[in-house]
């Protein structure tokens, strides 16, 4: 049985019908460059997540960017982030002229560890992203908290997490803003580049929607320097359809994760991810701990079942942050996890029985 680390097809056309048409409807109405669509979408996303305004913007790299650059991140600046992310987390900090200060994570979640987090303050420091990791929401209240005590910023980096919830409430307002992807893996997935910030600051928003349209708020008046950060016209009506099926693909992405737990239950070599006391992991990835991680990703494999790995090297041993000049053993969490983590199939047409076949593959390979 062949199963693939993700089927983007399948969810396809799952929906087919809705989504054809929805691409003709911005073809019919040469809605390419925002526009209606994206309009009706970033609507309904801040609806989804009870904030207050939405801008779609073509990426969720640019989301971050242009997120940090609205609030006045800039040269000599420090911002805290997780060195466990995807490199765009710190990356953006760094487009902004400012330094990624990295920080370890905590060994059960795999989030930012808050106690960690007032060490690596200095009097640079403006702001922390909280990286809700593999679709599970940071310790908010606790970061928010630090956040407030020492009057600085605090961004959500929700790019794994649509319709995560912290505490019974949606993920993305607890600071000054959220920023999201909708790269075609993630939960909620474009057909091509996507991503949204949101927020309920009228202000921060004007001043992004400026930012995000090169300065202007009318066309071909420019207030200040900015950039082309526009989502598309197709990607806000093919978002817009997806996010009908979000709540459905959420959940059953959850009951997968619980079918995991117990088909691997007693693979004791095996440390299958858990949910923090209060939160609404919508698992973007299922990533398991294993010692001998690169042996059971090739049997997997050989056996044609495709996993991935989140992250192999932690942003701090990029070569592009050599500079910062953090060797090995800087922070000893995030580079244990890097070792072991393995993230097997998910996604929201997974089968009860691919699910038990890999976990059977994972059985066999650890009593050989
Ligand atoms: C945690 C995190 N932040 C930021 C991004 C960047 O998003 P994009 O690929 O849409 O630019 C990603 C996407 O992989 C991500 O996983």
């Amino acid at each position: 049985m062949k199963i693939n680390f993700l089927d983007l097809k399948a969810q396809y056309l799952s929906i087919k019908n809705e989504v054809d048409e929805a691409i003709q409807g911005v073809i019919n109405n040469t809605a390419f460059a925002l526009g209606p669509f994206v309009k009706s979408f970033e609507e309904n996303f801040a609806t989804a997540h009870k904030a207050e305004y939405c801008i779609g913007v073509n990426s969720g790299t640019s989301a971050l960017h242009l997120a940090l650059w609205a609030l006045g991140i800039g040269k000599d600046d420090e911002v805290i982030v997780p060195a466990n992310t995807f490199f765009a987390t710190p990356e953006a900090v760094s487009l902004c002229g400012a330094k990624p200060v990295f920080v370890d994570c905590e060994s059960d979640y795999f989030n930012i560890n808050p106690q960690n987090i007032e060490r690596a303050m200095t009097d640079r420091t403006k702001a922390i992203i909280a990286v809700h990791l593999y679709g599970q929401p940071a310790q908010l209240i606790e970061i928010k908290s630090i956040a407030e005590k020492n009057n600085i910023l605090l961004i959500e980096d929700c790019a794994q997490a649509h319709l995560a919830e912290y505490k019974g409430s949606p993920i993305g307002t607890f600071g000054a803003c959220g920023c999201f992807s909708f790269y075609p893996g993630k939960n909620l997935g474009a057909y091509g580049e996507a991503g949204a910030i949101l927020t309920n600051d009228k202000e921060l928003y004007m001043k992004m929607i400026a930012l995000r349209d090169h300065g202007s708020s009318q066309k071909y008046y420019h207030d200040c320097i900015g950039h082309n950060y526009r989502m598309e016209g197709i990607q806000g009506a093919i978002l817009d359809v997806k996010l009908k099926h979000l709540h459905e693909w959420t959940e059953s992405r959850r009951k997968k994760a619980d079918l995991y737990r117990k088909y691997l239950a007693d693979v004791k070599d095996v440390v299958v991810p858990i949910e923090m006391p209060g939160v609404k992991h919508v698992y973007h990835l299922f990533v398991v701990r294993v010692a001998q991680r690169n042996d059971l990703q090739k049997y997997l494999q050989d056996n044609e079942i495709y996993t991935g790995i989140h992250y192999p090297i932690p942003c701090h041993l990029q070569k592009a942050y050599a500079f910062l000049h953090q060797p090995k053993g800087t922070f000893p969490i995030a580079e244990k996890m890097a070792d072991e983590i393995l993230s097997l199939p998910m996604y929201a047409e997974l089968t009860e029985k691919e699910i038990q076949f890999v976990s059977h593959k994972i059985r066999d390979f650890h009593k050989s």
